[in-house]
């Protein structure tokens, strides 16, 4: 199918109790144990309920993750990567991140024993010259918001490779529609959907080489246990105006990024 079907279509299935072609939002906090342990996939709405999960659907198809993982905004998800590291890890970061992300790493977990490098990540050189031997993750954002820097993915990833360490994009600026970081050889994708994908705040994650490496039981982990996860009436619409976004935002940024790599 493509990209426009998929966005329509993947976790939008009519509702399987009722038939409706379009999904009710489940208004409910906790849902039955028909016995001890027995339900229909639901308990409790914090750990996930079906508009998260139909939403979830439809961002790991169009990112070509194996899952998704949908928060309240582009930081509660970018905080819930952050915190797959430990105490004493050392991230190498792209230069002009958006500022959000600056303030999240210097002022906020920088305190909790990670450390951060901002290096301009469009120098793949650069890169490799950042890593120390307790690097445990590579975050770039291509392009980046708003000086539209460009990193090549494909070359970082090979970095990643090399040392076994988990690469994250932020591909908020060019959406899954003209970016598929996954197939560039990323482990997770982050994004604020606000801008390309919808209407409310989100956030979304996928990774199939995430998966390979262990990191989606943490991602799941992160989601429920500690992280700002999105009530059904946020998580209930559809994606389908994506491609359209994507496609009419795509006539201003692509000239700035070809401006902004013009020597
Ligand atoms: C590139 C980029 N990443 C992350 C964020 C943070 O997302 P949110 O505002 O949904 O928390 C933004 C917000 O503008 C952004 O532009």
């Amino acid at each position: 199918m493509g990209f426009a079907t998929n966005a329509i279509h993947v976790g939008q299935e009519p509702d399987p109790a009722t038939g409706a072609i379009v999904a009710p939002i489940y208004q409910t906090s906790t849902y039955v144990n028909e016995e001890l342990g027995k339900n229909k996939g639901y308990d409790y709405a914090r750990t996930n309920h079906p508009n998260r999960k139909a939403l979830e659907r439809t961002m790991a198809k169009l990112e070509g993750g194996l899952s998704a993982y949908v928060f309240t905004s582009g930081m509660a998800g970018i905080d819930a990567v952050f915190r797959l590291l430990r105490p004493g890890d050392h991230v190498v970061l792209s230069e002009a991140v958006y500022g959000g992300v600056f303030r999240l790493s210097t002022q906020l977990l920088v305190h909790f024993g990670l450390e951060f490098s901002f290096v301009d990540t469009s120098m793949t050189e650069a890169v490799r010259m950042a890593m120390r031997p307790n690097t445990k993750m590579l975050y770039i954002e291509t392009p980046t918001n708003p000086t539209m820097n460009v990193t090549d993915i494909a070359a970082i990833s090979k970095i990643a490779g090399e040392r076994n360490i988990t690469l994250a994009v932020d591909n908020t600026f060019l959406s899954p529609y003209l970016q598929r970081p996954i197939e560039l050889g990323a482990h997770i994708v982050v994004h604020s959907m606000t801008k390309y994908l919808k209407d409310l705040f989100h956030s979304a994650l996928g990774g199939k080489r995430a998966s390979a490496n262990g990191l989606l039981p943490g991602l799941t982990r992160n989601q429920d246990a500690g992280s700002s996860h999105a009530a059904a009436q946020r998580e209930w619409d559809y994606s389908s105006t994506t491609p359209r976004r994507a496609s009419e935002g795509a006539k201003g940024v692509l000239p700035r990024i070809a401006l902004s790599s013009t020597p």
